[in-house]
This record gives C-alpha cells, sequence and structure tokens, in this order.
C-alpha cells in the first residue's frame, strides 16, 4: 500500500532530499512507483533536529546513563562497516556508555546468536545493522520483551513490531541520484557514442532490505529511458532478481558481468553501469577490462578509498557520499536522548514500513559525487581529504 506523500515542509526540513524520493513505502516488499509532489494533509516535524510529537514517532524509554549498548553489525562487505565499528566503541565509551560491538561475519546465525548475548549481557539499547533484515524478528522480540530499544541502523529491520526507530541516509534517494548520475555522464562522456546507449544494471544483495530501495530509486529515473529507447539493456537483465548481487560480494558481481559481457557484448560496446555500491562497480571495472572493452560510465557509493582515486582518476564516474561518522553520531544521539528521558529525534514518519509497520525514521541526506566535486565534498572527511590533485 503506498502512503500519503510527505509534506514540503517536512521534505525541506531534511535538506536536500528530492521529491522524486518521497512518498514511497521503501521497506522493500513491493514495487513502488516514482513519486513526486507533496500532500498537504502530511504533517511535518518541528525541526529536523527534534523529535515530532507524532504519537508514532520514537519512543521515549529512558535508558541508563551508563547502559550497556549492543551494535550488531553485518559482514564487512564495504569500508563503511568497518569505520561504524571504530566510531560507535569511541563515541558510546565517550558518552559514558559500555558498547559491544560485533559483526556478524560468518552470517546470519552469528548475527542472531550475538543479539541473544548482548541481551544476556543486559544491553539496553540493541543498534542492528542486520545481514538479513528478514531473520531477526525472533532475537529481536526476545529483546524488547527485556525493556531494551532496538535501533535499526543503516539497514532496515523487516517483518516485526520489535524495531523502534530506523536511522540511515536515504535509500531511495540513494538510488535516484545513482539513476541520475549514470544518466548524465553517459551524455558527457559516451555523448558521441549514442543515443542509444547500452547499458548493464547491478543491484545488492536481495537479503539487505536497503537493495530495493536502491535499484527502485535508480529505476525511477532509468525506466522512462529504457522505454523512450535511450538506453538499452543489451542482455535484457532488468528486473532486481536479475541483477541482484548475493552477499554483496564482489566476485560474484564480476561473474555475473562476464557472462554478459561474454554473451551480449561480443559486437558492441557498453556504454554505461548502473552499480549499487563501490565494491561492485569495481568488480564490474575488473570484468570490463578482462573483456578487453573501454571504460564504460559507472556509478557507485560508500566513497571508498579506491573508488575516489579513480573518480578523481576519470575512470569510475560517480559514488555517493554517506558519512558514516555522521550517522554514527545520529545513532549515538538518540540513545543520549534516551538516557536523558527524551524521545527518539525522528524526521520521517511514512516512508519506511517494514511489513508489520511503519517504522519512524530518522533520514539523513546523501550526496553524489563526480569528479567535478569530489574535492569539495571530501574537504572535511578525515580519510578522504582534502584531494591533492
Ligand atoms: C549499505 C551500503 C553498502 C552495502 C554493502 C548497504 O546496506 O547501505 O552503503 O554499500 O550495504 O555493504
Amino acid at each position: 500500500m503506498r502512503k500519503p506523500v510527505r509534506g514540503l515542509t517536512a521534505i525541506a526540513l531534511v535538506g536536500a532530499l528530492a521529491l522524486a524520493g518521497c512518498g514511497n513505502d521503501r521497506g522493500g516488499d513491493t514495487p513502488s512507483e516514482p513519486a513526486g509532489g507533496d500532500d498537504a494533509t502530511s504533517e511535518a516535524t518541528d525541526d529536523a533536529g527534534e523529535a515530532t510529537d507524532d504519537a508514532d514517532g520514537g519512543d521515549a524509554t529512558c535508558v541508563s546513563s551508563d547502559a550497556v549498548v549492543g551494535v550488531a553489525l553485518p559482514q564487512k562487505t564495504s569500508e563503511n562497516w568497518v569505520l561504524a565499528e571504530q566510531l560507535f566503541n569511541d563515541g558510546l565509551t565517550e558518552a559514558g556508555f559500555q558498547p559491544i560491538v560485533q559483526f556478524g561475519n560468518s552470517g546470519v546465525t552469528e548475527q542472531q546468536n550475538q543479539i541473544d548475548a548482548m541481551v544476556e549481557q543486559g544491553a539496553e539499547v540493541i543498534v542492528v545493522g542486520a545481514i538479513d533484515g528478514s531473520q531477526l524478528g525472533t532475537q529481536l522480540e526476545a529483546a524488547k520483551a527485556t525493556g531494551a530499544t532496538i535501533l535499526a541502523y543503516d539497514r532496515l529491520v523487516k517483518n516485526t513490531d520489535a524495531v523502534d526507530a530506523y536511522i540511515a541516509f536515504d535509500n531511495f534517494q540513494v538510488g535516484v541520484l545513482q539513476g541520475t548520475a549514470l544518466l548524465e555522464g553517459l551524455e558527457a562522456r559516451q555523448g558521441e557514442a549514442g543515443p542509444p546507449w547500452n547499458v548493464e544494471l547491478i543491484a545488492g544483495s536481495s537479503d539487505d532490505a536497503n537493495s530495493i530501495p536502491f535499484f527502485e530509486g535508480a529505476m525511477s529515473i532509468l525506466t522512462p529511458k529504457i522505454e523512450d529507447g535511450t538506453l538499452v539493456v543489451v542482455s535484457g537483465q532488468t528486473t532486481f532478481e536479475q541483477a541482484a548481487t548475493q552477499g554483496w560480494k564482489a566476485e560474484n558481481a564480476q561473474k555475473r558481468m562476464d557472462t554478459i559481457l561474454s554473451g551480449s557484448y561480443e559486437d558492441t560496446d557498453l556504454h554505461g553501469v548502473l552499480s549499487p555500491n563501490d565494491t561492485l562497480a569495481r568488480a564490474a571495472l575488473t570484468a570490463v577490462e578482462s573483456a578487453g572493452k573501454p571504460v564504460p560510465v559507472i556509478t557507485g557509493q560508500d566513497s571508498e578509498v579506491e573508488s575516489v582515486k579513480l573518480i578523481v582518476d576519470g575512470v569510475q564516474y560517480s559514488t555517493i557520499y554517506k558519512d558514516t561518522r555522521e550517522l554514527v553520531a545520529q545513532t549515538i544521539n538518540s540513545i543520549k536522548e534516551l538516557a536523558a528521558c527524551n524521545e527518539i529525534p525522528i524526521n520521517d514518519t511514512e516512508s519506511y514500513d517494514n511489513g508489520v509497520k511503519i517504522v519512524p525514521s530518522y533520514l539523513l541526506t546523501p550526496i553524489i559525487v563526480t569528479q567535478d566535486n569530489a574535492a569539495e565534498v571530501y574537504a572535511n572527511d578525515p580519510t578522504l581529504g582534502p584531494l591533492t590533485q
């Protein structure tokens, strides 16, 4: 079911969130349409940094000022997760909490066991970056029964009401930015070759709740261009299921691109690739290189060190900047609010339906990065900036 479109005021308050992304349920169960406009009946938050007064806004459970806080992270499938580990350990300790930060490196069962153990160790708050957002219901419901507050971090937790809030970058908007960058890149770098331009689509892992909103956001921009003939997906693989990359693994994306290149591109060039993140973009570039093809316009996400270098060198076309420091700080800030017996700050109460409820969310704004604005965007990032060149 589609929900009413969020009010314009609320959109303005959260910064540069594009209208194209608003009003969709982004839980990822059902395909959503590109949306636009606003709805005067929608509610707006008072301030991007303050909790709403909504009855369905963030929870207001008091936690101890020295609470044990469990942070269950997924596998290290991209640099953002590795950075998050350190930031959570440092930030939570500095704020007086007792962090337990763990990766579920060997998969879902390990993550389930880790959450159970966090509850046994008295965690009052559990922050979850789910490996598989649909498989933590039992553990989170048990945690909730002890009075713990559950915060979904970066990835939505699905099919359970045992989640108090979702703190993330706007995933649908990430996809919109990627789709837009692919088109702009094709015009800028492959203008002579087309249109029509030959493109291929890569999606994330189907067990990650983010992968569908990323793909749908991008397809909200690309589908009309496929339909009007500007873009041609030569392999014919245009559905999420066909494009998905199990486990976000580079080798899976590379293998699929190898097959597509040998099967569909023997006599023709590949001009563009939609890639949902930097790891998979580099995997696709490796496949293109081994096929002896020219570098296509390719998108990414995460601002990984290697990809930022490729962007500066004009190889990878774009990435997305989702500052992990900002996301972790917002999450820790929510826990501090709980320790002060305040509500969790929320700026969106409509977009993320997890199959059981609309999860009150705090959405941060992703930024598109190309060679043109990289120096400016990363100027203050301690890992990436200032760029030399
Ligand atoms: C994150 C992306 C990341 C991917 C693979 C997603 O859930 O939002 O930033 O690239 O996981 O780690």
